[in-house]
């Protein structure tokens, strides 16, 4: 096509992209979840709808975006983390985060009724989105670790803070309730929950403990051969959500392929 006279407009655009050869880490904010969750009446502290919402969001996210190496949800935020070799829209930050953030919030209310059912969505949900590098696997463990640590600490507030208010026996009002945490540590409400509540926080679901993992595995499938109609088992690369630990050593030792630095998936 011609160029128009109008065309020089195009240098004025300020294009960002993403450090080479580090970690890119988009993260993904519900905007005003505080109003939306009481306007949906989420269960609190935790609703198991809204996480798997969350999380089949998270899934669709990875099933486009390949250079994906796992993704990490917990409340109303998902990180995504793409390898240091990915070349995904030239590195272009606008791209990334913004085609991530659409297609996350356009599957979080297309997928809606499958978890909400008959509950109706009142109006449009919307997230923010940043992306930063890390250069070091040591700097990106350390960022899943901050996430989980927050996610552990939330929930543990949120979980005492719900049990005061919400007590059969003798509610507490939020300002009260707010009041009796403000001292404690976590062991304090640790033992709140226990003494007062008969609630263990170790068997409390792990996905609200520990927030959501989501990642490419091998694994074996049992399929039907195409050829002789029988069955057959074939390593696949599945995608697992697990609900573990990832501060701690062992998931990593577990999952070596999620840090390594180039692709992995065929
Ligand atoms: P911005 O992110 O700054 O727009 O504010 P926000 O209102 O989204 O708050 P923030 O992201 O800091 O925290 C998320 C909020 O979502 C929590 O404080 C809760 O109020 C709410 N929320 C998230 N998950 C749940 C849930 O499972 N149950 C309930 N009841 N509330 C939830
Ligand atoms: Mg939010």
């Amino acid at each position: 096509m011609a160029a128009t006279r109008f065309e020089y407009v195009r240098n004025f655009e300020q294009p960002t992209t993403l450090l080479r050869n580090t970690w890119i880490v988009v993260r993904l904010d519900g905007h005003g979840f505080h109003r939306f969750s009481k306007e949906h009446q989420f269960a609190k502290p935790n609703d198991v709808r809204a996480l798997h919402l969350m999380n089949a969001s998270a899934a669709a996210v990875m099933r486009e975006f390949d250079d994906i190496a796992l993704a990490y949800g917990q409340s109303d935020e998902f990180s995504f983390v793409f390898r240091p070799s990915t070349m995904v829209y030239s590195r272009r930050e606008a791209k990334i985060i913004t085609n991530l953030c659409s297609l996350f919030t356009a599957t979080f209310v297309m997928q809606w009724p499958q978890f909400f059912g008959s509950q109706p969505l009142s109006y449009a949900p919307s997230f923010d989105a940043r992306a930063v590098c890390y250069p070091t696997i040591a700097n990106l463990r350390d960022y899943m670790s901050w996430r989980q640590a927050d996610c552990h600490i939330n929930n543990l507030y949120n979980t005492a803070f719900w049990a005061l208010v919400l007590d059969s026996k003798d509610p507490k009002t939020e300002q009260q309730a707010e009041a009796i945490l403000r001292v404690t540590d976590s062991a304090a409400k640790n033992e709140i929950l226990f003494t007062q509540f008969g609630i263990n926080y170790n068997n409390i679901d792990p996905m609200f403990r520990k927030g959501s993992t989501l990642f490419w595995r091998k694994q074996d499938v049992e399929e039907v051969s195409a050829k002789t109609g029988q069955p057959v088992v074939r390593k696949r690369n599945v995608l697992a959500t697990e609900y573990v630990d990832v501060i701690g050593e062992s998931f990593w030792k577990e999952n070596p392929h999620l840090l390594s630095r180039g692709k992995q998936r065929e």
